[in-house]
């Protein structure tokens, strides 16, 4: 197969746990022609979608020079991939919505993982709303005022986090009688300017926050990220820990839940994240995990998903 690869700079890629990258050396392990390219290498020409995209041969390295060797760029149609593959990492910012609409052209032409408009349609932090009764309390608003107030009703403990935050980044955990409690609902909220997401806060969160990658709906594997001391969120990006561990009832019941909601909006790779037992948030953009629990458990992770995607490819073209 011929696989695009749409990513963040290849330079900037953290290649100790980036699963693009393990994704690409499993696609070259099977002879696949790797080839990459930034969002902004994206176009049309007429209706057709292009990407200015460099051929990519791949190694296992620690760094970027080492990792990639790329020919010159050259514009080429996205149906001359057998599949491409979105993961730009997060914000969902108006650069990447633009980015959706380019590859949903390229839809009857080749496959594109995750789906394009099942990116637009799905929020990462507000999917979960769908689901009441799998999650913690929670509440979107611009209001500090509610805030307050559901603060108190939630006992006394609140995370706020940004809608289309990423890798922990303005994540907050707010405690009745923290003196800056006000400042950070102005801050969270702009002052009454932007939605910000309050959720209950869920004490199992020192325990550690589960990353549950399904592919298909199928679990592949999990890996929970034990946070610091004295640090709320669990992200790996922050200093989390990845520890090893297994699926419980919990985590089977949420997935069973779920698993139709992204098939329906073409979302075949995903992270879910969990925490004692609730479910936080739907990682689509860019879900990672897959080298994490590579090292912990000592298999392929990246394999299953080539199977799945693979399949679907073949699938296409029958
Ligand atoms: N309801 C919650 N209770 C306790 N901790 C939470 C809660 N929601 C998020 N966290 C902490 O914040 C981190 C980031 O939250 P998450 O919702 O996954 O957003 P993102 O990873 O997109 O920044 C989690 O890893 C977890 O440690
Ligand atoms: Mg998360």
């Amino acid at each position: 197969m011929r696989v695009l690869f749409v990513v963040d700079p290849l330079a900037k890629l953290s290649l100790a746990g980036d699963t693009s990258y393990a994704l690409m050396l499993e696609a070259q392990r099977r002879d696949h022609e790797v080839w990459t390219c930034g969002v902004e290498d994206l176009g049309l020409e007429h209706d057709d979608p292009v990407a200015d995209a460099q051929l990519t041969v791949v190694s296992l390295a620690s760094t970027a020079a080492e990792a990639f060797s790329c020919e010159d760029r050259t514009p080429i149609p996205l149906e001359a991939f057998d599949l491409v593959l979105m993961r730009k990492d997060p914000p969902v910012d108006l650069t990447y919505l633009h980015a959706t609409w380019l590859l949903d052209l390229a839809k009857p032409k080749t496959l594109v993982v995750n789906d394009p408009s099942g990116l637009r349609e799905l929020n990462e932090h507000l999917a979960i709303l769908r689901f009441p009764e799998l999650i913690p309390p929670t509440i979107v608003t611009r209001s500090p005022r509610r805030l307050q107030a559901f603060l108190r009703e939630q006992g006394g403990a609140i995370i706020v986090k940004p809608v289309d935050g990423f890798g922990g980044l303005g994540v907050f955990l707010i405690r009745n009688g923290d003196p800056n409690t006000s400042s950070l609902f102005e801050t969270a909220t702009s002052a009454g300017r932007q939605w910000t997401v309050a959720q209950r806060y869920l004490p199992d969160a020192v325990r550690g926050d589960k990353r549950i990658l399904l592919v298909d709906g199928e679990p592949i594997g999990a890996v929970l990220r034990v946070p610091q001391d004295a640090e709320a969120r669990g992200n790996l990006h922050v200093g989390g820990r990845a520890v090893q561990t297994v699926l419980d009832d919990d985590d089977r019941a949420i997935i069973r839940a779920v698993a139709p909601v992204l098939a329906q909006h073409g979302q075949i790779l995903v992270g879910l994240d969990v925490i004692g037992g609730k479910l936080t948030e739907l990682n689509i953009t860019s879900p990672t995990g897959v080298r994490h629990i590579e090292q912990l458990e000592h298999r392929n992770v990246a394999a299953p998903i080539l199977d799945a995607l693979e399949r679907r490819a073949r699938a296409r073209l029958s």
